[in-house]
């Protein structure tokens, strides 16, 4: 029988989670996760959800800033995780619970700002969970999608997410930022930021994380190296540091905002 996409991700994430808190990833970075929460306008008083939120990295930098947080996912081994390390961590404002993005187990209107980091990429149609987040955000609150994005022409885009999902199978697509922002506006959201940095990521550890097959990583590394070489058009703007293989990753901040309701 065919694999569901969903036990795909829970059986990778369930993998990942006991080393999703390394110190030396790009998404444990202090510095990565500083710019993102100065972009998210944090106030004291605001109730936040983190969707897809695995360990709540994303969710714990939060926290400090806010009154509570909500990190809510799939996977019941990242939600322990994270427990775990906000426990260690003293945060005591974060709650984590189990619940699909595409079904978030909450009211309508209930949180002033509701986030999700590199989720989108996972989700076989990411127009269904941004509704969603959509729906249970309040009028005048916002919603921010944290994401790697792929490049905007289609060929490359494609080209992108193949060895993406040659190193972890549980990756669907990783959009374009136009796309990612268009579909903030078909979900009825303003589009009040959009803003990407460029992070370079090590191609070990890349893999590690994911326990990408030998083979699968012999492939990619070999395609990377073509890259370099200009044997191939360049994608992925590999280079290498102290001989170690790297490549450069793009990750995009965008913020929407809902509409409020109309008063006569
Ligand atoms: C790459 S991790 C990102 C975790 C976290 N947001 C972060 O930035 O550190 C992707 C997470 O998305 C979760 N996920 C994927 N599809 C999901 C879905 N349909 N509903 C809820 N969680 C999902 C996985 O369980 C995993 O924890």
């Amino acid at each position: 029988m065919k694999e569901n996409h969903l036990d795909i991700v829970k059986k990778q994430f369930r993998r990942q989670a006991p080393r999703f808190g390394d110190k030396g990833l790009t998404l444990t970075s202090p510095e990565h996760l500083e710019w993102m929460v100065t972009h998210l306008d944090l106030q004291p008083h605001l109730g936040v959800l983190d969707v897809a939120a695995g360990t709540g990295h994303l969710g714990r930098a939060i926290a400090p800033h806010v009154k509570r947080v909500v990190a809510v996912d799939a996977t019941a081994e990242m939600l322990i995780e994270g427990r775990r390390q906000a426990e260690q961590d003293g945060i005591e404002n974060i709650l984590f619970e189990e619940g699909l993005a595409e079904g978030l187990p909450y009211p309508n209107d209930v949180f002033d700002l509701v986030v999700s980091r590199f989720a989108i990429h996972h989700f076989e149609d990411p127009g269904a969970p941004i509704a969603e987040m959509v729906r249970v955000c309040r009028p005048n609150g916002k919603v921010a999608v944290i994401d790697l994005i792929a490049p905007e022409d289609e060929a490359a885009a494609a080209a992108h997410n193949r060895l993406e999902r040659m190193r972890d199978s549980s990756h669907t697509r990783a959009l374009a930022a136009s796309a990612i922002q268009r579909l903030l506006r078909q979900a009825g959201l303003d589009v009040v930021r959009a803003v990407s940095r460029e992070v370079h990521v090590d191609v070990d550890r890349w893999f590690d994380l994911a326990e990408t097959e030998p083979e699968m990583r012999r492939t990619i590394v070999e395609e990377l190296t073509q890259e370099l070489t200009g044997l191939r058009t360049s994608i992925m703007r590999p280079f290498l540091r102290d001989d170690q293989l790297m490549f450069v990753q793009t990750w995009l901040i965008a913020v929407g905002v809902k509409g409020g309701v109309t008063r006569c």
